[in-house]
C-alpha cells in the first residue's frame, strides 16, 4: 500500500485498510527495534517538528523516531522560528519544503496545521491542535490491539473533557469497528460536528453514544480512557473545570463496573487525583506506559509509510 505524499492531519482522511496497513507497519517496526534489526528507512532524510505547546513523548518520540530510521529531526520551538516574530505560516511552510523532508507540528488551532499542509507539498503530521490528537489515538490503537488481539468490536469508554484526545479516539473508533461511548459532563461534551463524523465514519452508528453518567458508561467496556481535565491552553479554567469534572473520575470503584480484563488507558501527562487516582494508573490493569512506549513504533510507521 503506498501512502507516499500523504498528510496526517486527522484519522478521518484514513481507510480502516489503510490504519491496518500502519498498524501492521508499527509491528513490524517495533519487532525489528527489538530483535537490533537495522531499519534505516529514511537516511538522510529530515523532519522538521515545530512545536508551539510543551511535549515530552511527541517530541522525544518522533525524534528517535527519525534517528532509527537513519534520519534527523529537527526541534523548532516558536521562539526559534520567525513565525514568533510574525512571519507568516504560508512563507514558512514553503521555505521549510525546499530544506525538509517532512514537517510535524503541534499547534493550538487546527486550521494552521491545515494552512501548513496547504502550502508545504511534503507530508505534513499533526502532533496534537486544540481539536484533535491522530498521532496518539494511533499508537492507542496498536496498544489495545496489543492486548487484546484485536479491535472490532471491543467497547472503549472515555470518560472525562469532551476534548482533542476523545475527537481523535471517536475517529479512530469509528473507522476501526469499535464501539466508542463517551461520558462527560454538560458543557464539556465533544464537538457535536466530530461525533457525527465518527458516527458516520461507523459501520453502526449506534455504536457511538455520550452516556452522561460515567457509571452507565463503562459497563463491560473492555477499555477504559481518560485525559487531563484542563487541556494545554486552559490552564486558567482549571479551578473550574475541577469542580465541573468531580464524578468523572477512573478510580478503583468505576473500574470495577468496566469488564474483569478490562484495560485502563491514558495519553499522559496525568494529574494523579484528578482523571486518574493514583491506585488505578499503578494498578494491574493499567497499560499506560505501554502506550507511551507505543508512540515510538506508531510514529515510526506514519513516518516510513508517508515520507
Ligand atoms: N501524550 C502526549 O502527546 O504527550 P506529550 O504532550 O508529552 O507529547
Ligand atoms: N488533551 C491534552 C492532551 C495532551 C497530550 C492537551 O491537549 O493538553
Amino acid at each position: 500500500m503506498d501512502l507516499k505524499g500523504r498528510d496526517f492531519i486527522t484519522l478521518a482522511d484514513f481507510s480502516e485498510k489503510e490504519l491496518w496497513h500502519l498498524l501492521e507497519l508499527a509491528k513490524e517496526l517495533k519487532g525489528k527495534q527489538k530483535k537490533g534489526i537495522p531499519h534505516e528507512l529514511h537516511r538522510g532524510k529530515t523532519l522538521a517538528m515545530i512545536f508551539q505547546k510543551s511535549s515530552t513523548r511527541t517530541r522525544v518520540s518522533f525524534e528517535v523516531a527519525m534517528h532509527h530510521l537513519g534520519g534527523q529531526a529537527m526541534f523548532l520551538s516558536k521562539k526559534d522560528l520567525q513565525i514568533g516574530r510574525g512571519e507568516p505560516l504560508q512563507d514558512t511552510a514553503r521555505v521549510l519544503a525546499r530544506y525538509c523532508d517532512g514537517i510535524l507540528i503541534r499547534t493550538y488551532s487546527h486550521q494552521e496545521v491545515l494552512d501548513l499542509a496547504k502550502y508545504a507539498d511534503i507530508p505534513v503530521i499533526n502532533g496534537l491542535t486544540d481539536d484533535y490528537h491522530p498521532t496518539q489515538a494511533l499508537a492507542d490503537m496498536l496498544t489495545i490491539w496489543e492486548h487484546k488481539g484485536v479491535l472490532k468490536g471491543l467497547k472503549l469508554a472515555y470518560v472525562g473533557d469532551g476534548n482533542n484526545m476523545v475527537h481523535s479516539l471517536l475517529i479512530a473508533g469509528a473507522i476501526m469497528g469499535m464501539e466508542v461511548v463517551v461520558s462527560c459532563p454538560e458543557g464539556y461534551l465533544p464537538d457535536e460536528n466530530v461525533v457525527r463524523k465518527a458516527q458516520e465514519l461507523a459501520e453502526d452508528a449506534a455504536k457511538i453514544k455520550i452516556i452522561g453518567n460515567p457509571r452507565e458508561a463503562v459497563k463491560n467496556a473492555q477499555v477504559l480512557y481518560t485525559d487531563v481535565w484542563a487541556s494545554m491552553g486552559q490552564e486558567e479554567e482549571a479551578a473550574v473545570r475541577r469542580k465541573a469534572f468531580c464524578g468523572y473520575q477512573i478510580n478503583s470503584e468505576l473500574l470495577a463496573l468496566a469488564a474483569k480484563d478490562a484495560i485502563v488507558m491514558h495519553c499522559l501527562p496525568a494529574h494523579r487525583g484528578e482523571e486518574i487516582t493514583d491506585e488505578v494508573m499503578e494498578g494491574p490493569q493499567s497499560v499506560v506506559f505501554d502506550e507511551a512506549e507505543n508512540r515510538l513504533h506508531a510514529h515510526k510507521a506514519i513516518l516510513a509509510a508517508v515520507m
